[in-house]
């Protein structure tokens, strides 16, 4: 399928799966968003969209370790281009709490979705966007880090020597337990690490993301 405009198509995949899911299982319809400067005009167009924002729960693959108005904030960057402009209810909203000490702001986080659980012994969103790294890095599970070794933990604080920092993000049993996940990607060097693990073998992080029954599709703008 020729898509010719890569916002377009993202805004209409989530409002088509949102109403679905809204629908068939009445709500509520768990969306993940991902940081980076990808998603930011698709998250622009999904505020003009006129969705069953109250339906929505919302959270995010992973953070930075900076208060929520930080420029490197994921959390500010989706609350400009998207949160501020729908009627999605604050409590919806799952922040990852950068400000926290990262393994705090983990296991805090964590603890929401497990309370949003239910009980179940996982957290399955309906959708979960990512974006990817030139390294093949997605959310903030990057090559050679600890974080890509967590097998219980939903959410890890993750050192990164390569950014010089921590991160904090969702870990690979959190992502594959997704119904979808959908990555974002753009610019040629992606699209050649995308023909690198399409034909499989390699280290890249993204790699490793194989929801164990949902769907995984990437969207190479
Ligand atoms: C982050 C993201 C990260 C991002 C990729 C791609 O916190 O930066 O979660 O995984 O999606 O680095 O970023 P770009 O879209 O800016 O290339």
């Amino acid at each position: 399928m020729e898509i010719t405009n890569t916002t377009d198509f993202v805004k209409d995949a989530v409002a088509r799966i949102a109403a679905a899911s809204i629908e068939a299982r009445g709500g509520p319809f768990r969306l993940s968003l991902c940081g980076g400067s990808t998603p930011k005009a698709i998250y622009e167009a999904l505020a003009e969209e006129q969705l069953a924002w109250d339906g929505f729960v919302i959270t995010f693959g992973d953070e930075r370790c900076v208060p929520p108005d930080h420029a490197d904030s994921n959390f500010r960057m989706a609350k400009e281009a998207l949160l501020s402009r729908v009627p999605i209810p604050e409590a919806n909203i799952v922040r990852i709490k950068g400000e926290l000490e990262p393994d705090l702001a983990a296991k805090e986080c964590e603890a929401v979705l497990r309370e949003r659980a239910g009980g179940e012994d996982e957290f399955i969103h309906d959708l979960i966007l990512l974006g990817m790294g030139e390294d093949g890095h997605t959310a903030s599970l990057f090559p050679e880090t600890k974080a890509l070794q967590e097998k219980d933990q939903w959410i890890a604080a993750n050192e990164v020597p390569q950014q010089n920092s921590t991160r904090i993000t969702f870990t690979y049993p959190l992502i594959n337990a997704s119904r979808r996940v959908l990555f974002l990607i753009s610019g040629e060097k992606k699209r050649a690490i995308l023909d690198e693990i399409k034909a499989g073998g390699t280290q890249y992080p993204a790699e490793k993301i194989k929801p164990t029954e949902g769907s995984l599709n990437w969207l190479v703008g």
